[in-house]
């Protein structure tokens, strides 16, 4: 589920890893993950399958997936990193 609207960057934290990473415009958080040579799981790349949900540790996500209830997304515990974004200039994820 695409929302409207031109993309912004953002910084990712991956708090297990203790890296910091900057998600420019047009360019997932999957991708940039793993241009960074973090090792993610991931399937369809486009918000369908669910293999790359990951937990969101701090901040909203701008989520853009098809995978998620309304209630889970509500909860705010996690997004589909290959199509979510982030609402704020930085999001916090378990990876
Ligand atoms: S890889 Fe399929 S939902 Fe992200």
């Amino acid at each position: 589920m695409k929302q409207d609207g031109p993309d912004h960057a953002f910084e990712v934290e991956l708090r297990r890893s203790g890296r910091t990473l900057t998600v420019p415009p047009g360019r997932s958080i999957l991708h940039t993950v793993r241009d960074a040579g973090v090792e993610v799981l991931y399937s369809c790349a486009e918000g369908t399958c669910g293999t790359c949900e990951t937990d969101i540790v701090e901040d909203t996500a701008d989520h853009r997936d098809s995978v998620l209830t309304a209630e889970e997304r509500a909860s705010g515990e996690t997004l589909m990193i290959c199509v979510s974004r982030c609402r704020g200039p930085r999001l916090v994820l378990d990876m």
